[in-house]
């Protein structure tokens, strides 16, 4: 392995640092490293793997102003890439303007997550509850070739080089980049039609949009999603011809928001609403569903099959899971744990004939973080790749492969102190079915403090990975992640190698 430091930054977390989000499993990085030619500790590297596997995730430089939650650190981005049978390996901060200007003070300027807005030492700021750092830190998607960073809050997108991971400065989409609201986290690409589609959402009315940016990079629809109040959206879905929303009844307490407090409640009275509307079409062309209540973080897919739209997502049978004791940690953060949460896989069937909605459990294991394979998006699909979490914990230990057809379901658990990242399924190019491909992760092994990336078989999951890959040092436990296979990127296919194409 060829591996040296290319950037160290200054962190000004506490030396006895007692957070569970910031330390072990998450503790965040100060380096940025270039490491090619990684060393394959089990097995080797696929030939035919081909593309790079991209991870975003919150990697705090500095504390939060009084508790930091792990929605609020800096974003970095780590990217894999194969090529030939070889990998390289790079991890960047995301340059945003709040990570500029918090180094630039030397601290903390913004409030976080479970921070008053009041706290803000700067009025201005990003994010639907405004006067947040937008820190790009939630999703990382490829459209155009190009890598996008997203912030659950809402923000701007910056556009970062998949084989660098250097950031190239923000999304303008020609100057009809909607900055007075930014783009939520989890935009999709289409990647039959080239397009992006993107939500965003507000405390002030119509509370969302929704819009449409075309292969030429140009926005070309966006449209009001009147709801009845601010919400809390995170995800989306897509079919070929439409695209659906969500008003889920969790959102901000609406008599502490008329005081700027920011209390999510969950409403267990109140229906799940989901919009069913044409992927060009206005809003009068909004068509709203209802369904059991919960809060749904993230969607596989969608498709359709006759008159009906189905949805896959997660089901969180307890959005608002109940204080069950233990220190100020796990009162803080026992919303981020899937098993608190119990969040299951689970269909919808919205009947755009007879308005009917039915929805089904499709597994009884817990399991969030879903991917599939990308070629078989927004049409019917029979696989989901999921995460499993350690119990009480926001860390993944394990993954499952969910045959969606048979109910069957495959398990590979990591051992005791190992966890993984968001997984990505790259298919094999020249790919004969649904799961002839490779799924790959991320790893930070407590045992061995070290990481690795790990590729599997995508159709043996269960058999653990063909090959581990060391990485330059122990990374932070980390979340959503992307593959974007070399076809899709010009530099990847003008050179004629992974060394080529990033400019050794
Ligand atoms: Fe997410």
């Amino acid at each position: 392995m060829d591996i040296e430091v290319v950037g160290k930054f200054l962190s000004t977390l506490p030396e006895d640092d007692d957070h569970p989000y910031r330390t072990g499993p998450w503790r965040p990085q100060t380096s940025e490293w270039d490491a090619d030619d990684l060393t394959a500790v089990e097995g080797r590297i696929p030939d035919d793997l081909d593309g790079v596997y991209l991870r975003n995730t919150e990697n705090p430089l500095h504390p939060s102003l009084k508790t930091y939650h792990p929605f609020d650190g800096d974003g970095m981005v780590h990217v894999v890439g194969f090529r030939d049978g070889k990998a390289f390996y790079r991890n960047r901060f995301i340059r945003t303007d709040g990570f500029a200007a918090e180094n630039e003070a030397g601290g903390p300027l913004w409030p976080g997550l479970a921070e008053p807005v009041q706290l803000a030492k700067r009025d201005d700021g990003w994010g639907a509850r405004t006067r947040m750092k937008d820190a790009s830190s939630t999703d990382v998607i490829v459209h155009r070739g190009v890598a996008l960073t997203s912030f659950y809050q809402c923000g701007d997108l910056y556009r970062v080089d998949p084989l660098s991971g250097n950031t190239l400065g923000k999304e303008t989409w020609n100057g009809y980049f909607p900055s007075d609201w930014g783009v939520s986290a989890h935009p999709k690409v289409d990647g039959k039609t080239g397009e992006l589609l993107f939500f965003n959402y507000s405390k002030q009315a119509p509370y969302m949009h929704y819009g449409v940016v075309d292969e030429r990079n140009e926005l070309a629809h966006y449209v009001d999603v009147p709801l009845p109040g601010p919400r809390l959206p995170h995800d989306m879905a897509f079919t070929e011809n439409y695209v659906i929303l969500n008003d889920f009844p969790l959102f901000w307490d609406p008599q502490l928001l008329e005081h700027d407090v920011h209390l999510p409640r969950f409403y267990p009275d109140m229906p799940s609403r989901f919009a069913v509307l044409p992927r060009r079409g206005g809003s009068d062309r909004i068509r709203w569903f209802e369904a059991d209540p919960t809060f749904v973080l993230h969607f596989v897919n969608a498709y359709e099959d006759g008159d009906e739209i189905v949805l896959d997502g997660f089901f969180e049978g307890a959005p608002q899971p109940l204080d069950t004791g233990g220190n100020k940690w796990d009162k803080l953060f026992r919303f981020l744990a899937l098993d608190r949460l119990q969040a299951r896989l689970h269909r919808w069937r919205f009947n755009l004939v007879t308005g009917a909605v039915h929805e089904e459990q499709l597994s009884e294991s817990i399991t969030e973080f879903g991917v599939m394979n990308p070629d078989y998006t927004s049409g019917d699909y029979r696989y989901a790749y999921a995460a499993t979490g350690k119990p009480g914990w926001f860390l993944f230990d394990g993954l499952v492969k969910h045959d969606l057809r048979t109910g069957g379901e495959e398990h590979f658990r990591f051992s005791d102190g190992v966890y993984g990242s968001e997984a990505a399924m790259a298919p094999r190019p020249g790919a004969t079915g649904e799961d002839d491909g490779y799924l790959i992760t991320l790893t930070t092994d407590m045992n061995a403090d070290a990481s690795y990336c790990l590729i599997f078989d995508a159709a043996r999951v269960g058999d653990g990975p063909l090959c581990k890959l060391a990485l330059p040092e122990r990374i932070s436990s980390g979340t959503h992640a992307t593959w974007a296979s070399g076809s899709q990127l010009r530099r990847w296919r003008d050179a004629d190698s992974a060394a080529g194409a990033i400019g050794l």
